[in-house]
């Protein structure tokens, strides 16, 4: 297939982009650069630099593709309580842009990045599909808005639709040749890694009274890579089964703040300087996929179990690239 990557730039979309060229498919990549990294682009791969809603550039981008998946989005939970109009011009109204651009253009598949924020608190854990969607900031709600257009399109038969509701994406490709690089990183691997190797002030444990084994939260960290697998599993089954459906990915196993902060400290090999601050409004005590539909119907299978394995990719990137994309060799 000849697909669109939207947001491959990005952390989780340059990953695909790389799966995607692995099994065999051909790839272009739309992105503004807003976030992105020219160079986690390969080269080869057209980079069309433009919004998606620039209804110009993405028909051309679109030319002769059969799907886009679509990753371009903003992803800070506190600042979509800090600036939601932002969150719902870029990930609803400019989504929808790109999907009306997508529809004249006659390209019928979408490959959608969701997020386990659609469901707000869990009233259980593990999660699976079925559990309620009830997102408590307006991240969650902007994607959970695109997950019910997209079931309407699909059931008038506009598009067939995949949305992969992602745990904790985490770690780096195993190669070395890309990571996360997020100008205002907020992910407690990189963060706990940066404090260990002195580029930044310690860490800060938000809360140690939740209702679990040490007090802190717990959240399900999911590869980065096993993640990207995933999307080109779904895209090549988006064939087959309902014209909408949506899947959980993750590992199916929790870990603590602690245990995190632990396991970066031990793959370094010096502790992670930290401190006890009061919790953040709206982190629910644990997050944990339930993934076995993924698992059932496209054979989704994680291969970074182990939360050192995982951490060792983020922390081989970090070391090797001090300044992200900018560092040079
Ligand atoms: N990182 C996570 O843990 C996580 C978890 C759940 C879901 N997600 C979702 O996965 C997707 C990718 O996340 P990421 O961590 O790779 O983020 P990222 O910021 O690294 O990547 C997003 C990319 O989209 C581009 N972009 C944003 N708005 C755009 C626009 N209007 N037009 C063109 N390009 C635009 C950015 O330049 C960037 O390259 C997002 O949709 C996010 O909501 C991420």
């Amino acid at each position: 297939m000849r697909a669109l990557v939207a947001g491959g730039a990005g952390y989780i979309g340059s990953h695909a982009v790389r799966a995607l060229l692995e099994a065999g498919h051909e790839v272009r990549v739309l992105d503004d650069l807003s976030a992105g990294h020219r160079a986690a682009v390969p080269a080869g791969v057209p980079l069309f630099e433009a919004d998606i809603a620039d209804r110009d550039a993405v028909s051309r981008a679109l030319e002769g593709c059969d799907a886009v998946l679509h990753f371009a989005a903003l992803l800070s939970v506190g600042g979509s309580v800090r600036d939601p109009l932002a969150y719902w011009r870029n990930n609803v109204a400019k989504a929808i842009a790109l999907i009306d651009a997508m529809d004249a253009a006659g390209v019928r598949r979408f490959v959608f990045s969701s997020t386990c924020a659609t469901f707000g608190v869990p009233v259980r854990v593990p999660m699976d599909e079925d559990h309620p969607q009830a997102p408590i900031n307006p991240y969650g709600a902007s994607k959970l808005a695109l997950e019910r257009a997209l079931r309407d399109l699909a059931a008038a038969g506009v598009l067939r639709a995949v949305a992969l509701r992602y745990f904790n994406a985490s770690g780096a490709h195993e190669d070395g040749s890309l990571g996360e690089d997020h100008a205002h990183e907020e992910h407690l691997i990189p963060l706990a890694i940066d404090a260990a190797l002195g580029r930044r002030p310690p860490l800060t444990v938000f809360g140690e009274d939740y209702d679990t084994p040490d007090g802190t939260c717990i959240r399900d960290y999911i590869h980065v890579q096993d993640l990207a697998v995933a999307h080109v599993q779904a895209l090549e089954a988006l064939e087959r089964g309902d014209a909408f459906q949506a899947y959980n990915l993750g590992t199916g196993r929790g870990h603590s703040v602690r245990e995190v902060v632990d396991c970066v400290g031990r793959v370094l090999g010096t502790p992670v300087p930290h401190s006890v601050g009061p919790r953040r409004a709206g982190d629910p005590p644990r997050l944990v996929a339930a993934a076995e539909r993924a698992r059932a119907t496209f054979g989704f299978a994680p291969r970074f179990t182990d939360l050192g394995a995982i951490v060792d990719t983020a922390a081989r990137w970090r070391r090797d690239h001090p300044q992200g994309y900018r560092t040079r060799p």
